[in-house]
């Protein structure tokens, strides 16, 4: 396992945890912390052992943001040819589920961070928000689509023109994270969730994981055949021959993900 400086990398059971650890700057996300988080992500992704990711910062923070200290003097030119933003590119090329759990503070990055995850359990002290208006940019990695998408455009235009921050509780009533745990124990709700998650037939996970995304980027239609050609091809596989064969004789199934 590398010599990480930002962020800590385990494995519980099948599933593949990574933790934010620059308690200082609020787990401000940094190049280095960034760098850090996908390469252990990608690790996991590539590992067979491993079936789902969380990703999670402290009680405090997820993360803050962005690190302001990085860019506040950058030229738009530096800003183009560091184009940390295109790193962030490497989130929607994970091929197993990615669930973020959130505490206290989720902003800026961190929030897109989080959306960019496949699901987010919250605790009752997560505050989500994109307060980028306030430095006199707007978000840079995809909160203005994905925010717009999980909340719609009113709430998320007051959010980004206004620096409105959600609780936990507003967050899960408008339809941005799944659940809300505990402070105590949020973390290991999303640990179980990746568990269950982790312990079901992998090549049906990875592609139903693909099919949904579909729905946020293709046409109808487009979406839709993607769709039926997975559920074709699993046809093809042992587990849904193992699941469904389990079902007939009332036994639970045995995954080999082949
Ligand atoms: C760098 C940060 C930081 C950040 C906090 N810190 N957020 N450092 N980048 N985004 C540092 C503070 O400077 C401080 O360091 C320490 O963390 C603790 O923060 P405080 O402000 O003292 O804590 P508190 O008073 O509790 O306020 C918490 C806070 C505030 C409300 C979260 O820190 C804040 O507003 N942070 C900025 C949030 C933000 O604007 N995020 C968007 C960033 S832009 P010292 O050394 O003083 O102790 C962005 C664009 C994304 O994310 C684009 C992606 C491509």
């Amino acid at each position: 396992m590398p010599d990480y400086q930002h962020i800590l990398s385990e494995t519980h059971g099948r599933v593949g945890l990574v933790r934010f650890n620059r308690p200082k700057a609020l787990n401000a996300l940094n190049s280095v912390l960034m760098e850090e988080m996908f390469m252990a992500l990608e690790a996991f992704d590539r590992d067979a052992e491993i079936g789902c990711l969380v990703v999670t910062g402290s009680e405090r923070a997820f993360a803050a943001g962005a690190d302001i200290t990085e860019m506040a003097e950058a030229s738009a030119v530096d800003m183009l040819l560091r184009d940390n933003g295109a790193r962030w590119d490497r989130l929607r090329r994970l091929k197993k589920p990615l669930i973020a759990a959130v505490s206290g503070f989720c902003l800026g990055g961190g929030c897109e961070l989080a959306m960019g995850c496949d699901m987010i359990v919250a605790s009752e002290s997560a505050r989500f928000g994109q307060p980028e208006i306030n430095l006199g940019v707007i978000p840079g990695a995809g909160g203005t689509q994905r925010l717009t998408r999980a909340v719609g455009k009113p709430l998320a235009m007051e959010m980004i023109l206004n620096a409105r921050f959600l609780t936990a509780e507003e967050a899960a009533r408008f339809g941005l994270v799944n659940r809300v745990a505990p402070v105590e124990t949020y973390l290991e709700e999303a640990l179980a969730l990746a568990q269950a998650i982790a312990a079901r037939a992998p090549l049906a996970v990875r592609l139903a994981k693909e099919a949904v995304n579909n729905a946020f980027e293709t046409y109808l239609a487009d979406g839709l055949a993607d769709e039926r050609r997975a559920f074709y091809f699993l046809f093809s596989t042992e587990d849904q021959k193992e699941g469904m064969r389990a079902f007939v004789e009332k036994r639970p199934a045995r995954w080999t993900g082949s």
